[in-house]
């Protein structure tokens, strides 16, 4: 029989990608959800369960239902921009949520834990690449959360053996290779999303946040991370764990940044597409660079991301966006509607490869 793993978030765009990973790893996932962001539609390697973090009791009755092996823990508050005005809402959520989970792991004497963790915690890179020793300054609440919430893991870690590692994804992009699951984020706040949005007609523009940073363009830099790269991390976490005492932590990105404009740029290439642009003042808590130093994920976890090209990382976004909205993207003019649309063909979507 798989060894059951409870995926917290598990209906949401990094979660569900992580469940298809489990699942071909030979685990069976259950996606525990309250379905706030995430979508019923996404969970399809295992059963949802809808429950809040904070409900104690659901936890104990869903984690004693499955008696799970080890618990992924994805569900949280992610959009570094909204936590600026709405704090009490990430803290609640991204800390007190991860307490009453660790409390419902340790009535079941359950001590494995693999968590979303974010590039946030760093705040303004002193240095680019950012290793893991970086100094811990996050310049928003979102930020200021996920680092408060490893550092219940290292409380947890040493005193009730709880062993955990804490992967700080830099910027999560692309979707599922198969089309199966990618982001579906309401309202979407992501770039990647909202430039392939534009080139679709769907939007007029892309906004771009900030042209004056200290960048080669002005633009904000990020590193960039195919989804089904970070999930596979996870898969390799959570073996790795097995025999792991401690709480861990990595980083996962490629090592290579992409300004805003060059982001624009590559996916006008990928989707022959116009995409029109209108610049703004900068975002409250978006810091100019971002670039991961993941070399201890490769060489501790073995992480050997499989997709680290931009280009593949919009045509696969562009793919998963074309069959949720159910167009068929000609190479030129207007994408047209189809009713009850299956996953159009690459060569309808304006892809070259
Ligand atoms: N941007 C725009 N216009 C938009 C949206 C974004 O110019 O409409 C810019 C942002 O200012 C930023 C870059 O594009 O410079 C990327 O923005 P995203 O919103 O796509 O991603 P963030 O870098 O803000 O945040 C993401 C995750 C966080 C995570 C962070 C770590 O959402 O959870 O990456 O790198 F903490």
């Amino acid at each position: 029989m798989s060894d059951i793993v409870i995926v917290t978030g598990g209906a949401g765009y990094i979660g569900s990608h992580a469940c298809k990973a489990l699942a071909l790893a030979g685990y069976r996932p259950v996606s525990y959800d309250n379905l706030v962001h995430g979508h019923r539609w996404a969970v399809r390697w295992g059963p949802l369960e809808v429950g809040e973090l904070t409900d104690g009791a659901r936890l104990d009755a869903v984690i004693a239902a499955y008696r799970p092996v080890a618990v992924l823990h994805f569900a949280a508050y992610t959009a570094a921009g909204e936590s600026v005005a709405e704090p009490g809402k990430y803290y609640a959520n991204n800390v007190y949520g991860l307490l009453s989970l660790l409390g419902a792991m340790r009535r079941a004497g359950l001590n494995r834990l693999v968590f979303s963790s974010t590039a946030a915690v760093y705040g303004t890179p002193r240095y680019v690449p950012i290793d893991e020793r970086h100094p811990q300054v996050p310049i928003n609440p979102y930020g200021a959360s996920k680092m408060m919430a490893e550092r219940l893991l290292a409380d947890f870690a040493s005193a009730h053996g709880i062993r955990s590692v804490a992967l700080r994804y830099f910027n999560a992009a692309g979707a599922d290779p198969e089309g199966e699951i990618g982001e579906a984020h309401d309202p979407e706040t992501h770039l990647i999303p909202i430039v392939l949005e534009t080139a679709a007609g769907l939007r007029r523009e892309v906004v771009v946040f900030g042209d004056d940073y200290d960048t080669r363009d002005g633009t904000c830099i990020r590193d960039y991370i195919h989804v089904a790269d970070l999930a596979d991390a996870h898969v390799l976490a959570l073996r790795w764990l097995a025999d792991q005492a401690g709480a861990h932590a990595f980083n996962l990105g490629n090592g290579e940044g992409f300004t805003v404009r060059e982001v624009i740029e590559a996916a006008r290439r990928v989707t022959g597409r116009d995409i029109a642009i209108r610049v703004e003042g900068a975002r409250a808590g978006d810091p100019a660079v971002l670039v991961a130093d993941a070399g201890r994920a490769r060489a501790v976890l073995g992480w050997q991301p499989r997709r680290q090209a931009l280009d593949t990382q919009l045509i696969d976004a562009w793919r998963w966006l074309a069959g949720r909205h159910g167009m068929v993207m000609q190479d030129s003019g207007e994408p047209a509607h189809r009713r009850n649309a299956t996953r159009p063909p690459a060569h309808a979507i304006g892809l070259t490869s």
